[in-house]
């Protein structure tokens, strides 16, 4: 399969290169990188110093035959008019995330995919983060019992990016960029009904758009699962804090450290209480070594370059696509409703 990339920067940037070393160590599923296109000249040229063939325009990239893919990595308010375009042209599509502007623009995008004939795929790759999927082994494996709570959190202090990302006309606010990866994971992580959904949104940089945002999910199943996306926080947060009735488990960051700590003695007999701050407790207090135990993480790693091998797998009918329309569309739905709950400062009742 012979791919373009249109949007060649920070991100068409990492695929090209991705898709390098992927075509270099694949026999079975061969992707190729055909070329790239993007309207700034300098990052054409850029391309070209890196020994990749550039195209003129869109419309150069869609009637030449030889074109299998394209590789959507374009701001976000400009990718549904290059899914209809490839989509007519019979490419097959990988879009960046978030895929649309809005659930109704999505929906319309996969209704012209699927018209055009073409597999349409959403990068939606956290769901290969080595961290998430450990997340979930931790439930799957159930040494710290059944799982009640999930806080799932990704904190920085550098603002917004760029410039597009700080503006609504683009698909800007960090609801849309890391919104749809969290939100993605977590719809893939509790397998139940998701009853209802409390957000709120910071815009502590007074940018137009939302620089984070708190969000807490309730699933039918009882499961609350909490995302928290910072950009103003200067000290570290877990990337994940995975409650079960059993004990906790803790992934520190994406480097994977951190451990689980499970309940040997419900009731620690050697508790003792302590002084903290201006006042005693108990409740609070450490537990003697003897109560718990501390366990390592089930760490689990993904297969190098799933998405790219499950892409082109999809497109000659030997796997089905990873990542689903209606899959989508709910990480969509949700997100609107969380964009709704933020606004009106209320808990949205949803059965999604
Ligand atoms: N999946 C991920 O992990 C991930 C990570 C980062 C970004 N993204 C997504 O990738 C997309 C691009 O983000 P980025 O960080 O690379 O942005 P960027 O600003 O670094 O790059 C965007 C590129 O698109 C080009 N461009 C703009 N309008 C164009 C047009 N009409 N036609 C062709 N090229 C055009 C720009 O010149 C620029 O080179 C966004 O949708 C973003 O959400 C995904």
């Amino acid at each position: 399969m012979k791919a373009v990339i249109i949007g060649f920067g920070g991100m068409g940037g990492y695929h090209a290169k991705m898709i390098r070393q992927f075509a270099a160590s694949e026999k079975e599923y061969p992707l190729e990188l055909a070329g790239v296109f993007d309207i700034d000249p300098a990052r054409l040229q850029e391309a070209e110093k890196e020994g990749i063939r550039t195209y003129s325009s869109a419309e150069e990239v869609f009637s030449d035959k030889g074109v299998d893919a394209v590789l959507i990595a374009t701001p976000n308010d400009v990718h549904a008019e290059y899914v209809y375009a490839a989509a007519k042209a019979g490419k097959h599509i990988i879009c960046e995330k978030p895929v649309a502007m809005s659930s109704a623009q999505a929906e319309s995008m996969y209704d012209a995919a699927e018209r055009g004939g073409v597999l349409f795929e959403v990068h939606q790759n956290r769901r290969w983060d080595d961290d998430f999927l450990t997340a979930k082994q931790i439930a799957a494996e159930g040494k710290i019992g059944e799982v009640y709570k999930i806080e799932s959190r990704v904190v920085g202090s550098n603002g917004i990016p760029g410039a597009w990302r700080k503006e609504k006309a683009h698909g800007g606010g960090m609801m849309l960029d890391w919104g749809v990866h969290l939100i993605d994971q977590m719809l893939q992580f509790v397998k139940s009904m998701v009853v209802s959904v409390y957000c709120e949104y910071s815009y502590i940089y007074g940018e137009e758009v939302e620089d984070g945002c708190e969000l807490s999910v309730l699933f039918e199943n009882g499961v609350r699962y909490k995302i928290l996306i910072a950009t103003d926080c200067f000290r570290p947060f877990p990337r994940w804090q995975v409650y079960g009735v059993e004990g906790t488990a803790t992934i520190a960051d994406w480097s994977l450290s951190g451990g689980m700590t499970r309940v040997l003695e419900r009731q620690d007999k050697k508790l003792v209480g302590i002084k903290a701050g201006n006042g005693f407790t108990k409740t609070m207090a450490q537990r003697s070594d003897e109560s718990v135990e501390e366990l390592p993480l089930p760490v689990v790693h993904a297969q190098p370059f799933a998405f790219y091998k499950n892409f082109v797998a999809a497109a000659i009918g030997k796997e089905s696509p990873a990542i689903r329309r209606e899959e989508v569309l709910r990480v969509f739905r949700l997100m609107e409703a969380a964009q709704l709950s933020a606004q009106t400062n209320e808990v949205v009742k949803i059965r999604l």
